[in-house]
């Protein structure tokens, strides 16, 4: 499952809580990054640790994918020759070839990705996952990512790479193995970008979902009667600023409904008040998550 959307629209505490919401009913999860910022592991008050399969609750694991380390790991599987991969897989190498192939890193990161889900891992002794929750780049590098198959297995044509680069371009189309979601927050330029997203996978979208929706707290009578309040002279001072707040927090609410009703449906995620996101907040949101779906 991958999570899309522009950046800071809460990917990162959506993945989380997916996974939670996975792990939940039992099923052996993983929540992905590749940003190696380990934005997953401070919502559990986990230490992040780049390249390392982690569990960060019962059932429920974490992995920031380095692509150096996906292409060693891809070497020695494939190399019969220790030596031979030690040194194609060497920074120096790596940052050379990385640099004149483009989508190269996008590859190795989307190769590792699908190997989580593999049967028979390439990392020894690993177990496989049932759900693979993928917290992807912002927009443009996230559909990137989610191409890069594809036109490595069209720029190789025939070899291992094309073979391979096949074999997970065709689990990525499958809509019963790979799940495409959308984020967005109820604002003009995150909406658009999901509408983009939208027309860019061709209607490919399994689901959106809008994070940080704020109660409604008034209704039409209660906003009229409010503005009606606001035009009143001689108010105290302290009533002025109340009505002020609460003519603002009922004009964002308006927009925010505006912005909504450019979607078809899509799920609502509240706005949590909290000075830092946590594993109480992420339940609560695994809870509304539930509930919407
Ligand atoms: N429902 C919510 N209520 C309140 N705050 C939220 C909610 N969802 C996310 N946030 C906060 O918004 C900020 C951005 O969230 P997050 O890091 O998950 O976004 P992102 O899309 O992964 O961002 P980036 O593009 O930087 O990776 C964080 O501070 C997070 O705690
Ligand atoms: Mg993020």
């Amino acid at each position: 499952m991958f999570l899309l959307g522009k950046g800071g629209v809460g990917r990162s505490t959506l993945a989380a809580t997916l996974g939670l919401l996975a792990a939940r009913q039992g099923r052996r999860t993983i929540v992905v990054e590749v940003s190696g910022r380990g934005d997953v592991p401070r919502l559990f008050a986990a230490k992040a640790r780049t390249g390392v399969e982690s569990e960060l609750a019962p059932g429920l694991w974490t992995l920031d994918v380095d692509p150096r380390q996906a292409l060693e790991e891809y070497l020695h599987d494939q190399l019969p020759l220790r030596v031979i991969a030690d040194l194609l897989g060497s920074s120096t190498t790596f940052g050379i070839v990385a640099a004149a192939t483009p989508g190269l890193r996008e590859m190795l990161t989307i190769g590792k990705i699908w190997e989580l889900s593999q049967p028979k891992r390439r990392v020894r002794g690993a177990a496989p996952y049932d759900v693979v929750v993928v917290d992807a780049p912002a927009t443009g590098h996230g559909l990137a990512l989610l191409d890069a198959p594809r036109t490595f297995a069209s720029a190789a044509a025939v070899g291992p790479i094309a073979r391979q680069g096949r074999r997970i371009a065709a689990t990525l189309r499958d809509r019963s193995l790979t799940a495409l979601v959308a984020v967005a927050t109820p604002e003009r330029a995150a909406v658009d970008e999901l509408i983009g997203l939208r027309r860019a996978l061709g209607g490919s979208l399994d689901a959106e979902i809008v994070n940080g929706v704020a109660a409604a707290r008034f209704s039409a009578a209660d906003a009229a009667a409010l503005r009606d309040a606001g035009e009143r002279p001689a108010l105290a001072p302290e009533t002025r600023h109340a009505l002020a707040a609460a003519i603002a927090a009922e004009s964002r609410s308006r927009a925010q409904r505006r912005q909504l009703a450019r979607l078809d449906a899509p799920l609502e995620l509240p706005l949590i008040l909290a000075r830092e996101l946590g594993l109480r907040e992420l339940e609560q949101l695994a809870d509304a998550l539930a509930a919407a779906a």
